[in-house]
């Protein structure tokens, strides 16, 4: 049974797992041994698993190409759809009446559809595409509120060939436009709006804004009338989702592709330039969705109900929100709204009257629900729960202790997930029936995954040291790269160690365990409630205002985001408390409410090096009120610091 027991090495709590034989993987003899597999049979062991979890339409010869590195191939030859996978094969096994997707609405409306039904809505929607001209290759944005027809939409597009493009609904009409014209995409899905907070959000008038400043790329735009809202259709190129899908054959034969064949693109923050395309291959992704859920959730398709929390407009909402429980045949659950509306219970009872099993949320929600009381959860019957998991930044021991004690019961083993949209699943992870997990830690790397931490030469750090989070080997759901530009890709992530390994850009320590510690982000990218988003991004948009002259961003701790943004900004003209709101405004409009520095700071200048360089590390210090340790003999203009220093 779990309990804490003091280690003696480290002095760190350390939670037994809980017994169950039933365990897809019960034990550590039993994680050993699938590990030794890979060490022994590398590619013999990917392959044969490839074979064992995915229906394929033409089986593969070549498991692994890498004559071409960093640019690796997985089951080339291999043919394979994912929506056949994700919902005809268990259709097919007798399945047809389980439910795939239990759908709440903030306003408590609930939907329970199953695997026949959606194959049905998936088929109507991917004839109305092809329809609407799509053809394999095109490149389909979608973007939408927490609603099943999202996760139809992602789908249909798997059914006929083309990518997708998940663009986070609260993101503005130009991060929209900016994704839609890298992605060249044809066909824009929406809604009129989704629920927040109790009220209708548009997202219709973002997608009218993004278009009508020149994406000559989209025919199309696919409308799902979901809030209420008045849509301002535009003849001949807007269409209504329901009308056309009803005018269509609930039958679709699913159109077999290239194991490489790229089954989304899904944009993120780097510490350079604009957000980058990473691009997912179909086989080797389905592969990762499938094992990772069943490693890492234990997850039993004909009895647990899953809930990942994440919008599908992130990885997470991606890999364990839609495809990798469905690949499973399973149940998965998806919420439209936020977390604490009408109150802070939401996400407890919604636990409790769904009887959800397995729950995976982020540490920010939970430092959130934290600060709400005890009382919420206490309120809601949470026995079903048998697995928590939690993923996107690191999570405090504190953060992790509520959740083990308050919302697991002291019952229910957690498994703290490293990963990254570019490794497409889970990467580093406890397993829940096997793993002594010690709090704030992702433990080790799972079967078949080489992660290693090492110093800036590449030699892996002893026991007890910290570096560099890197992965030696290829892996299935490894990014296949980002969107038109190769060189980015290679630069990113495999220069730093001369192609020989994939640099995450974390840092890491390993303890005298081997348990690996994530230390978070050693690039220019911050971590804002688990989202991620580059300092320069947000730089660009501050300078884009008319006043701003020149602007440095940096992140500093907060309690329940993980780290706040703050900027400090050098202006064009007098400095004022309405230039401060106007500019969180137009870093909402330039990117998104989630990038809308929580800390504004004027000054006549920023601190530089003699050589020109922003002193970032001076400022981080600055941010977060922590006495100046970094030597600033170099710096030019003393005076800057104290005006840095000063707060609203
Ligand atoms: C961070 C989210 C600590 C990390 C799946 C990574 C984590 C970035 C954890 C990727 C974790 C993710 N512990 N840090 N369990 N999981 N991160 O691409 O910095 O949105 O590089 O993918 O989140 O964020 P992304």
């Amino acid at each position: 049974m779990s309990g804490a027991i003091e280690s003696v090495l480290n002095e760190t709590r350390v939670f037994t797992p809980p017994d169950d034989s039933a365990a897809r993987i019960p034990d550590m003899a039993h994680y050993h041994a699938l590990r030794k597999r890979f060490d022994d049979d590398f590619t013999g062991t990917w392959g044969e698993l490839a074979r064992q979890h995915i229906h394929w339409h033409k089986p593969f010869s070549s498991v692994l190409d890498d004559s071409d590195a960093p640019f690796f191939k997985w089951f080339a030859d291999g043919e394979v759809n994912m929506s056949e996978n994700c919902l005809d094969r268990h259709v097919h096994a007798g399945l047809g009446e389980r439910t795939a997707i239990i759908w709440e609405g903030e306003s408590g409306e609930v939907r329970h559809i199953s695997y026949a039904a959606l194959l049905a809505d998936v088929c109507r929607a991917a004839n109305a595409m092809r329809q609407l001209g799509i053809e394999q290759g095109d490149r389909v944005v979608i973007y939408m509120p927490m609603i099943p027809e999202a996760a139809v939409a992602m789908l249909a597009c798997t059914r006929i060939g083309a990518t997708h493009s998940v663009v986070f609904g609260a993101f503005s009409a130009n991060a929209l436009r900016e994704r839609v014209m890298d992605a060249g995409a044809k066909l824009v899905v929406t809604a009129d709006g989704g629920w927040r907070r109790g009220k209708v959000h548009a997202l219709k008038p973002s997608v009218d804004a993004a278009l009508e400043k020149g994406c000559a790329c989209v025919e199309h735009v696919l409308v799902v009338k979901h809030g209420g809202n008045d849509v301002d259709w535009q003849q001949g190129r807007d269409v209504d989702w329901r009308q056309a899908l009803n005018a269509q054959p609930d039958i679709c034969q699913p159109l077999a592709v290239d194991a490489e064949h790229p089954l989304f693109i899904l944009y993120t923050s780097g510490s350079t330039g604009s957000p980058k395309g990473i691009v997912h291959a179909t086989g080797g992704y389905l592969l990762w969705s499938i094992l990772t859920m069943q490693w890492v959730f234990d997850f039993r398709s004909d009895s647990d109900v899953f809930w990942c929390t994440a919008d599908i407009g992130w990885i997470t909402g991606h890999t364990y929100s839609v495809y990798g429980p469905l690949a499973c045949g399973g149940t998965t659950l998806m919420y439209e709204g936020v977390p604490t509306y009408p109150d802070a219970g939401r996400l407890w009872k919604i636990c409790a009257d769904h009887g959800v099993t397995v729950f995976y949320t982020a540490p920010t929600a939970i430092r959130a629900l934290i600060k709400a009381g005890d009382a919420w959860p206490k309120k809601h019957d949470l026995s079903k729960l048998r697995v928590l998991g939690t993923v996107g930044e690191p999570i405090n021991p504190e953060a992790w202790m509520w959740y083990h004690e308050v919302i697991g019961g002291g019952r229910c083993p957690i498994v703290d997930t490293w990963w990254q949209t570019e490794t497409g699943g889970h990467m580093i992870s406890p397993l829940p029936f096997a793993t002594a997990t010690k709090p704030g830690s992702a433990s080790f790397p799972l079967p078949g995954i080489f992660a290693e931490v090492v110093d800036l030469e590449g030699q892996a750090v002893g026991k007890g040291q910290g570096g560099l989070l890197v992965v030696t080997k290829p892996w299935p759901s490894m990014l296949r790269g980002i969107w038109g530009d190769a060189e980015r890709y290679r630069d990113t992530y495999w220069q730093k160690f001369d192609g020989r390994y994939y640099f995450a850009g974390d840092g890491a320590r390993k303890d005298e365990d081997g348990y690996f510690w994530i230390m978070g982000r050693v690039d220019d990218v911050l971590n804002v409630s688990g989202h991620r988003l580059g300092t320069m991004e947000i730089e660009s948009a501050l300078v884009s205002h008319a006043a701003v002259a020149e602007a440095a961003v940096v992140g500093r701790p907060d309690d329940i985001k993980g780290e706040a943004i703050c900027a400090f900004v050098i202006l064009k003209q007098q400095a004022s408390d309405d230039l401060k709101s106007e500019l969180r405004a137009h870093v909402a409009l330039e990117i998104g409410p989630i990038a809308k520095p929580d800390d504004i700071r004027f000054a006549d200048n920023l601190p530089k090096t003699r050589s020109g360089k922003i002193m970032r590390r001076l400022l981080r210090d600055i941010a977060a009120g922590r006495e100046i340790t970094q030597d600033i003999s170099t710096l030019e203009d003393h005076r800057v610091i104290a005006q840095l220093q000063a707060k609203d």
